[in-house]
């Protein structure tokens, strides 16, 4: 995993002073780098009759989209604000730096349906927990979550429900 570190860029005061933006692009455009980073997300969740990986706009779709093709299940976008047609429900939330919103459409999973939720980095938290807010007001049963980075120092975990798995790979 530490191979998979030394692929994410670290930039500094993107896209705000004071933020430490993780780029992931090095490490997408590493092919056996993104294949074990893909089989790494999905390892706990093989077997576990996952219905559904609900990937967070929009550097969630990149893994997300990959698991669900590895794992057999369907994909689901978590959106932003306005971008999926209507029905939809959404949840608003607070960032690392602003407000925004997420949104589901209405009929994207079904009650009961197990679904994984799959993000690239947990920063305070805050668009993670809004993802399981969101799948589970329509009744789906979030197995856990995968990501690919946690920022440590900013504790978003805590926010994270402490009995629902939080996979994470690499902690920076
Ligand atoms: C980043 C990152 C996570 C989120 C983590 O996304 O990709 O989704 O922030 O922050 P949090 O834990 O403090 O909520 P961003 O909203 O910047 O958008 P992007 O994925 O479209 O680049
Ligand atoms: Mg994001």
């Amino acid at each position: 995993m530490q191979a998979l570190l030394d692929l994410v860029r670290d930039v500094p005061d993107f896209p705000r002073p004071g933020i430490m933006f993780k780029d992931i692009t090095p490490l997408l455009a590493d092919a056996a780098a993104f294949a074990a980073c893909i089989d790494a997300l999905c390892e706990p969740w093989r077997g576990r009759d996952i219905g559904a990986v609900c990937g967070i706009e929009s550097r969630g779709f990149i893994f997300g989209a990959a698991m669900a093709r590895a794992l057999g299940a369907g994909f689901v976008p978590l959106r932003k604000a306005g971008k999926l047609p209507p029905p939809v429900v959404g949840v608003d939330y607070g960032l690392e730096y602003g407000l925004d919103r997420l949104e589901i459409g209405t009929h994207a999973v079904a009650p009961g349906e197990k679904a994984v939720i799959v993000d690239d980095v947990l920063a305070t938290g805050g668009t993670l927990e809004a993802a399981r807010r969101l799948v589970e007001r329509l009744g789906a049963e979030v197995v856990g979550a995968s990501v690919a980075i946690e920022l440590a120092g900013l504790n978003g975990r805590a926010r994270w429900p402490g009995h629902v798995p939080l996979h994470v790979l690499i902690q920076s």
